[in-house]
């Protein structure tokens, strides 16, 4: 077997965009589900050059929209053999005590229900030929979680619960599931936070520079190739070292030069 057809979740910027590039450039037809019409312009600048990829728009935390959006993608592209459910969101930053509870639900119900949702869409498909490879994109706030960021942590380190649920259930159908956990990419919306912030998550990365989406989208497409079958279940950090939680660089420098 061979994937020959992948359905990639939240493909109209960042991370996503990059990886639907990557597939399509592999020979990969793609299915593109975002709530940004962007991705409907990405299908059709691909399309233009000759790859096959086409997109829909829908909600991913809406189950039925899901179940059509996956159908109508299926019809396009042929028979799912990959998922990369890389859509997410961040829009509650705030102290527990002042989250609103609607924004709570809301970052549980895309990065965690959706991610549920597009996996029940596809995975009765893959058991039935016998093979799939899916891929949940987690976070490095799934291990260490993030202040002010409770819903985002949650769901997040809910994906990694998840993901070894279906592995656990499928891994005898050749299905595998995975979680990919980013640290700080350069993307558009990194590279619009706010200098201090970003020198933080700098300072707390031994490799010293932020990832290229360009890492996480080889990361991706290596997980959803037939090879990578035997890698089930795992937690996969591509961080530069972050997970290690190491001291700021700065400071280990300064304790080196003290110790000599
Ligand atoms: N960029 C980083 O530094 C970083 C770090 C850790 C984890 N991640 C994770 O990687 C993934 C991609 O991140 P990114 O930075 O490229 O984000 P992004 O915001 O650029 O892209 C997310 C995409 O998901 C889509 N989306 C949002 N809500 C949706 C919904 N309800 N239904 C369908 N599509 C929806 C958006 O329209 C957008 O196209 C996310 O899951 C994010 O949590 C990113």
């Amino acid at each position: 077997m061979e994937t020959k057809s992948v359905i990639l979740t939240g493909g109209a910027s960042g991370i996503g965009r990059k990886t639907v590039q990557h597939l399509t450039d592999l020979g990969i037809a793609v299915g593109i589900i975002d709530i940004d019409d962007r991705a409907l312009h990405l299908a059709e600048e691909l399309r233009d050059k000759g790859a096959t990829c086409y997109a829909t728009l829908a909600d991913i935390s809406d189950a039925g929209a899901v179940h059509q959006a996956a159908q109508m993608l299926t019809e396009k592209i042929g028979p799912v053999q990959g998922l990369v459910n890389n859509a997410g969101i961040v829009n509650n930053i705030a102290p527990l005590e002042k989250m609103a509870q609607s924004a709570w639900e809301k970052e549980i119900a895309v990065n965690l229900t959706g991610t549920f949702n597009m996996i029940r869409a596809v995975i009765p498909a893959m058991r039935d030929a016998e093979y799939g490879r899916i891929v949940n994109v987690s976070s490095g706030a799934a291990r260490g979680g993030l202040i002010n960021q409770a819903g985002y942590s949650a769901s997040k380190a809910g994906i990694l619960g998840l993901t070894r649920a279906v592995t656990l259930e499928y891994a005898r159908h050749n299905i595998s599931c995975n979680a990919v956990l980013p640290g700080m990419t350069e993307t558009e919306k990194v590279a619009a936070m706010p200098g201090v912030i970003k020198d933080a998550a700098l300072a707390m990365t031994p490799a010293g520079r932020f990832g290229d989406m360009a890492e996480a989208s080889h990361l991706i497409a290596f997980l959803l190739s037939a090879e990578a079958g035997f890698i089930n279940g795992a937690d996969i950090d591509i961080n530069g070292g972050a997970h290690l939680n190491v001291m700021p660089l700065g400071s280990r420098k300064e304790a080196t030069r003290q110790q000599r």
